[in-house]
């Protein structure tokens, strides 16, 4: 079974994303650690977001440090700015295309695997069991990520995360290559007012065996 989740930042889909990994014995990869490592590379050999190398990006998709997807330092909002400008680049979203569909084709767990990202459902696995699309109201995206910051230890304003987030979506939504936005396919699930619970149980209903 092939399950993509896509949705906006700090919507829900990381966490329904695992949980349903958990539930149905699903491998689990999330994609937007693969962009954040690479936006986390980039910013460690020394390269600007304001202005950044196109060819420098690729080499570091080319050499990326896979465990630098499980760095807690990949979780700051710098990285993922970072990770949001290279991501619009067509060259990045190409040099981890393979990485991603070979995960989902042959996956740890027998049983299958589920993709989390922006663009799982509509560029990387057009042809998944089940897609998802995950989304909220900012304000309520925004509190969710400040609290997961701040619990991380990280010193972060609601304001900052607020005014980060909008300019990353807006970024995410009108780029010109794998744009975030629902397969014409994907069950839409908005969060704004469920717990993790709710969200499972919700997306559980749609899977069928
Ligand atoms: O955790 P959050 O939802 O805030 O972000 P993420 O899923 O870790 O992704 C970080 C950034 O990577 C996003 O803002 C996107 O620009 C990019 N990304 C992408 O373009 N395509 C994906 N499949 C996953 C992430």
């Amino acid at each position: 079974m092939i399950v993509a989740i896509d949705g906006s930042a700090a919507s829900g889909k990381g966490t329904l994303a695992k949980r349903l990994a958990t539930h149905l014995g699903l491998s689990h990869l999330d994609t937007g650690a693969l962009y954040r490592a690479v936006g986390l590379q980039l910013l460690k050999a020394g390269q600007d977001s304001k202005n950044i190398n196109e060819n420098q990006c690729v080499k570091s998709c080319v050499e990326l440090d896979i465990a630098l997807t499980t760095s807690p330092l990949i979780r700051s909002e710098k990285v993922a700015e970072m990770a949001s400008i290279v991501a619009a680049m067509p060259a990045v979203r190409a040099a981890l295309l393979d990485l991603q569909r070979q995960f989902a084709a042959t996956p740890p767990d027998p049983k299958g695997a589920i993709l989390d990202g922006r663009d799982i459902g509509t560029v990387v696995l057009p042809h998944a069991d089940f897609k998802f699309f995950i989304d909220a109201n900012i304000c309520t995206r925004a509190e969710r990520r400040t609290k997961e910051l701040l619990q991380a230890g990280q010193s972060v304003m609601f304001r900052d995360v607020l005014t980060d987030m909008q300019e990353r979506d807006s970024r995410d939504r009108f780029r010109s290559v794998a744009p975030l936005r629902p397969a014409d396919d994907a069950i839409s699930i908005d969060t704004s007012s469920m717990d993790a619970d709710d969200v499972l149980a919700l997306a559980l209903s749609y899977i069928t065996p």
